[in-house]
């Protein structure tokens, strides 16, 4: 049995993470000598080298690799405890991981408003990224529970389905084919657009729909944000497809109009996700169980409905 101390694990893992005796120093409070000593002590009682260096920075062995994972699972063990034992003494204490897709923050932070109202022992983490970077963050189990469209098919994963996520094509109100019905896909050809970046699960659904029936708009401009591309469209740059939740505040005086293009829109369901085989913090639960009971107020009107709503949303 390996002599370490739960400390000692404490440093090696903030060491590991920020790659620099300096910064777990840091992070910990504590001097850099303690760091350095503390793992000198670790990597006698393993027999191995947990790190190499190059430079300044440190790197990972295979031991010290395989001793970060074991931290990390002994970690999250104890944090669920410590959850589990609030949540026996009546209260709801803890962290709470998120990892969204950028269009899911139109409605997420307010269910996680009244979440956090109901349940104040709670802090949150919420990591806003697109489609690539969350499979990312899957891969390295940085979340308790993620939130996207399109879950990849080959992880092991436990999702459900929540709410709609229908993709419209957005125009500024005076674009020639603004207030027209029935659009044929076809007209998009040639059309100056804007695209979401590389690795956005929008740009990948936007790219499949109009290779299926051979559209080729002209891309003028990539950009990373729904609310730069907005921008954008507001300012004619050209059209885009954004999920039709990125209209959430938009109200009647907005530049923007969705355009009624046929094979449009692109549905697409958000769905809450995580790791299979991992137990679901108390708090993940409870959040979880929340979510799936408010999110029916997020919905958007169907799009034949949209002239006669006040704001592009039903929301409340
Ligand atoms: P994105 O996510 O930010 O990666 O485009 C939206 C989606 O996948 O629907």
């Amino acid at each position: 049995m390996i002599q370490a101390t739960l400390h000692q694990l404490k440093v090696f893992e903030a060491t590991a993470r920020h790659g620099s005796f300096t910064r777990a120093a840091e992070e910990l409070f504590i001097t850099q000598p303690t760091v350095s000593s503390q793992i000198k002590q670790l990597t006698k009682a393993i027999g191995l080298p947990l790190f190499e260096q190059m430079g300044k920075r440190l790197y990972l062995t295979e031991a010290g690799k395989a001793l970060l994972q074991t931290c990390q699972d002994i970690f999250e063990r104890l944090d669920n405890f410590e959850m589990k034992v609030a949540d026996l003494k009546g209260t709801k204490q803890g962290q709470l991981r998120l990892g969204v897709i950028t269009t899911a923050k139109y409605f997420i932070p307010r269910i996680l408003g009244s979440f956090c109202q109901k349940y104040p022992g709670i802090d949150v983490s919420l990591n806003v990224t697109n489609h690539q970077q969350i499979e990312r963050r899957m891969m390295e189990n940085q979340d308790d529970l993620y939130i996207l469209s399109h879950p990849p098919d080959d992880m092991d994963l436990a999702t459900q389905a929540f709410l709609d996520n229908p993709l419209v094509v957005i125009a500024s109100k005076n674009h020639p084919l603004a207030g027209k019905q029935k659009i044929p896909i076809t007209s998009l050809d040639g059309e100056p657009f804007i695209m979401r970046e590389y690795g956005s699960g929008t740009r990948q659904a936007v790219q499949n729909l109009f290779a299926k029936y051979k559209v080729s708009v002209r891309v003028r401009l990539e950009l990373g944000s729904n609310e730069a591309i907005k921008q954008a469209i507001a300012g004619e740059l050209g059209i885009s497809v954004l999920s039709q939740h990125t209209l959430i505040s938009e109200g009647k005086e907005s530049d923007l109009t969705v355009l009624d293009v046929e094979h449009f829109p692109i549905k697409r369901r958000w769905y809450v996700a995580y790791l299979g085989g991992k137990q679901l913090s108390v708090i993940a639960q409870a959040f979880l169980n929340y979510l799936l009971e408010q999110s029916p107020n997020y919905s958007v009107p169907p799009l034949h409905l949209l002239s006669t709503v006040e704001n592009f949303s039903s929301s409340n």
